[in-house]
């Protein structure tokens, strides 16, 4: 081998093995780092985790203007994708539920409403959360929400905002005709006659009369109020039959023929009957918690005029006050169950509560909060509402809950649009959901 051919090859191998080395720390380099990337939390990476967030509109603008903004600045690694639905919350369920079937959901938190609990869990799209929560966490919700997250023992369901069935009246109205606030079926079908008369009002009295969940959530308190029942969740015995149930629907009936409620009734959801009512046309509205807030805005004409009722019964009865609710579980095809329970913590605490309560009038799920000086200051009606929510009136909490509210929405709404007799409509309906109910 000639000396030249050997120095050359000598300076060369150096240089070439210099180099390999290095070209071998950049792959380990870049391997290393592809590996920490996808260990490490995505909440720690660049780019946020998204959370999505389906829930009706009404609800999404109080969301988005105050929780999610202090949430995602506490927590800049997770954003919460909020998705305004429907505002009925049956046709809500519908887009959960299809969503569900269809198999990976697109939704990462779950705003539930309290009667959904029972079919989501015993579906198998939820995450349990029973273990998250100790027993004295758990004490400081309202005992019937957090009930209403349960399914056989398990929890899958944090109490957001409660929510109930209440009765507003103008109060300035009933103040200058010399009426106490109505306490039976007869006092509010005869303030409503007198107002109406003296040309104070155009109409009595506002419910929740189209076919949909809302007009269940109305009904079962009337019926309450008459004795009856629809559904015992322990036994499974179906009430709709009953006379009781009868007397629910001609009162309703009533309300509409004596002119009392618009014939229009029939087709109103919540926001229909608030718009009304806010605008000084009627003396009575059945509707829920976060009305007041907007009837008291200072661009309302029944500003400061209003006061609230537990729900009429008939003499002798109980009045029925409609448990509501909203709050969160954890859809179990998430692919970030950790930042969603972190999203959970923050919404459920007191802290995100007590702001969102302020803003929106909503209902607290914590106890605490119904004395809370800041907000008694603000809703003076609140701890009276706290009494109201201890009677109130549960809807079955049962896995065939939607088929049941579904069958007794069609054959309510026929009975109080005149397509059937009351008697003939609500022997259907029993036969129906006790055949559902496997009871027949
Ligand atoms: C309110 C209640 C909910 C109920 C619904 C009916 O949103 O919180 O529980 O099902 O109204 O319209």
């Amino acid at each position: 081998m000639n000396y030249r051919l050997l120095k050359n090859l000598f300076s060369v191998v150096p240089t070439r093995f210099k180099q390999l080395q290095l070209s071998a720390i950049v792959i380990l380099l870049a391997i290393l780092l592809s590996v920490f990337t996808k260990w490490i939390s995505p909440a720690q990476t660049a780019k946020p985790v998204v959370l999505n967030l389906l829930m009706t509109a009404p609800d999404a603008q109080p969301w988005k203007e105050g929780l999610v903004k202090r949430f995602e600045e506490k927590n800049p690694g997770i954003r919460i994708n909020i998705i305004e639905g429907p505002n009925a919350t049956n046709l809500l369920e519908d887009l959960y539920t299809s969503a569900f079937i269809l198999g990976d959901s697109p939704y990462d938190l779950v705003n539930m409403d309290v009667i959904w609990t029972p079919k989501f869990a015993a579906a198998g799209w939820l995450m349990d959360l029973t273990d998250r929560m100790t027993a004295k966490e758990l004490a400081a919700f309202s005992s019937w929400d957090v009930e209403g997250g349960r399914y056989e023992g398990r929890l899958y369901r944090i109490p957001m905002r409660s929510d109930v069935g209440i009765l507003y009246y103008r109060k300035d109205l009933l103040e200058e005709g010399g009426f106490a606030p109505p306490k039976t079926f007869a006092d509010l079908i005869a303030i409503s006659q007198s107002l109406k008369q003296q040309n104070k009002v155009n109409w009595g009295y506002l419910w929740q009369g189209r076919q949909y969940e809302g007009l269940v959530a109305m009904f079962v308190e009337v019926l309450h109020g008459f004795g009856g029942f629809w559904i015992d969740p322990k036994t499974l015995e179906v009430g709709l039959d009953r006379p009781e149930t009868l007397e629910a629907i001609a009162f309703l009936k009533q309300t509409m023929q004596a002119g009392i409620s618009p014939p229009g009734v029939t087709t109103y959801q919540e926001e229909e009957t608030r718009r009304i009512f806010q605008s000084g046309q009627a003396a009575f509205l059945r509707s829920w918690p976060y009305v007041w807030p907007l009837a008291n805005a200072p661009d309302s004409p029944i500003q400061g005029k209003i006061a609230i009722e537990p729900m009429v019964s008939a003499s002798g009865e109980n009045g029925g006050a409609c448990l509501g609710g909203w709050g969160l579980g954890i859809s179990k095809s998430t692919r970030y169950p950790q930042e969603a329970w972190k999203a959970i913590q923050y919404f459920t605490s007191e802290e995100a509560q007590r702001q969102f309560v302020l803003k929106a009038g909503f209902v607290p799920s914590r106890r605490s909060l119904f004395t809370d000086p800041q907000i008694v200051a603000k809703y003076p009606h609140y701890p009276q509402l706290l009494k109201v929510l201890e009677k109130a009136v549960l809807r079955p909490p049962i896995a065939q809950y939607a088929q049941a509210s579904d069958i007794l929405q069609r054959y309510l709404s026929a009975a109080l649009t005149n397509r059937l007799s009351g008697e003939k409509a609500m022997k259907q309906a029993a036969q129906e959901t006790r055949r559902l109910l496997g009871k027949s």
